[in-house]
């Protein structure tokens, strides 16, 4: 006897109605800023790379690929072999599908111009940590990949390009992550809304699972090394000791959660609510992140699921970079918890102890 399909629900796990990133990009690439199509090329590069390094990541100790390079990068730490490998394959996949014509890298000490097709409609320049959270990669703990993206006007002088490129993170066309997690997930905009997307390591596709995220208003969590605590100023301490007060009518409490990995730290929060904070400390004047592929894409992103991004005083895709790896104070994440750090690091903290 058959039965009716709604008799007999496709079992868990079933792909009966699946968006692939593919998919997704080629049926919204008209909403994105360059509809001739290279666009879609350009994340479909940027998605490819991030495979092949995810493939890398969840067999390191088996490929021996732990460990250092023994090399120190232009950041002046040590460099990791999985730091090394991630930011060949964005190099090589950016390369390859010719739609870029200039990378920047924390792992790389200049821009480097790439050849785009001489059919290539599009001017793209690419900025990217390769490999965020570097200190988990021998640890078993999560790591991530972020990038930035920005058109540049035609024909742009090759010697030029990087001065052109360093614009504010408000001009970037689209941004987004990899979180190599649990499970491994590919997180964009391009300015029309957050969505986050899962490999199936089965079929070696990402697939729409987070839909057009919005990150709650919720004092859920915060992220802070508070190792630094000796270094915070006395405005940053009273917004902490704030934040860590018992909500007086529910008794709850933020919790505190710090991986080590930016990008795994962003993600959480983006979906429980809370802020990541790292600001000035006597070992980074200017704050540790780097305002070009880890503050400004991140910023882009959490704007676009309605939270906000600030050093402090100033919106974080509002600042003129001047240089490829310059670093800036951070705070990003839920609006409300933003706001109430930028009043108490700007010396209006009675505002907030006020409303509670
Ligand atoms: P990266 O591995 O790309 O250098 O980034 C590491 C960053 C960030 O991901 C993380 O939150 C922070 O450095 C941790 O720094 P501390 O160990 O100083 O807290
Ligand atoms: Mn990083
Ligand atoms: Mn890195």
């Amino acid at each position: 006897m058959s039965h009716s399909p709604s008799e007999n629900p496709p079992p868990p796990g079933d792909l009966e109605s699946v968006m692939t990133l593919e998919q997704f990009i080629i049926d919204r690439h008209e909403r994105f800023p360059q509809a001739t199509g290279a666009f879609a090329r350009l994340l479909r590069d940027v998605s490819v790379a991030a495979k092949i390094i995810n493939h890398n990541i969840r067999r390191a100790g088996i490929l021996d690929v732990l460990g250092e390079t023994g090399r120190v990068n232009v950041q002046d730490e040590r460099q990791k072999q999985l730091d090394e490998i991630a930011d060949r394959e964005l190099e090589r996949a950016l390369r390859r599908g010719g739609e870029c014509c200039l990378i920047g890298s924390e792992e790389q000490p200049e821009t480097i111009p790439l050849s785009p097709d001489a059919t290539a409609q599009e001017q793209f320049a690419v900025f990217f940590d390769p490999l965020d959270g570097s200190t988990n990669t021998d640890v078993n703990a999560s790591v991530g990949t972020i990038f930035s993206i920005y058109t540049l006007p035609e024909h742009v002088d090759r010697d030029d390009s990087v001065h052109v490129a360093l614009r504010p993170g408000a001009e970037q066309v689209a941004a987004g992550y990899v979180a190599y997690g649990s499970s491994t997930m590919f997180v964009f905009t391009t300015g029309n809304g957050v969505n986050g997307f899962t490999l199936d390591p089965g079929i070696g596709e990402f697939l729409l699972t987070h839909p057009d995220l919005q990150i709650p208003a919720a004092r859920a969590m915060y992220s802070v090394n508070e190792a630094d605590i000796e270094d915070f100023s006395p405005e940053l301490r009273s917004f902490l000791r704030w934040l860590k007060q018992k909500d007086p009518q529910t008794g709850a409490r933020v919790r505190a959660r710090y991986i080590g990995s930016f990008v795994s730290d962003f993600h959480r929060n983006l979906l429980t609510g809370g802020l990541y904070m790292y600001p000035a400390t006597a070992d980074y004047p200017q704050g540790k992140l780097r305002l070009m592929y880890e503050a400004n894409p991140m910023a882009l992103l959490v704007e676009q699921a309605g939270g906000r991004a600030s050093d402090g005083h100033r919106r974080i895709l509002d600042l003129q970079p001047e240089e490829l790896h310059q670093r800036t104070p951070l705070f990003i994440g839920s609006a409300p918890l933003i706001e109430a750090a930028e009043a108490f690091l700007q010396g209006r903290g009675a505002e907030v102890e006020g409303r509670g």
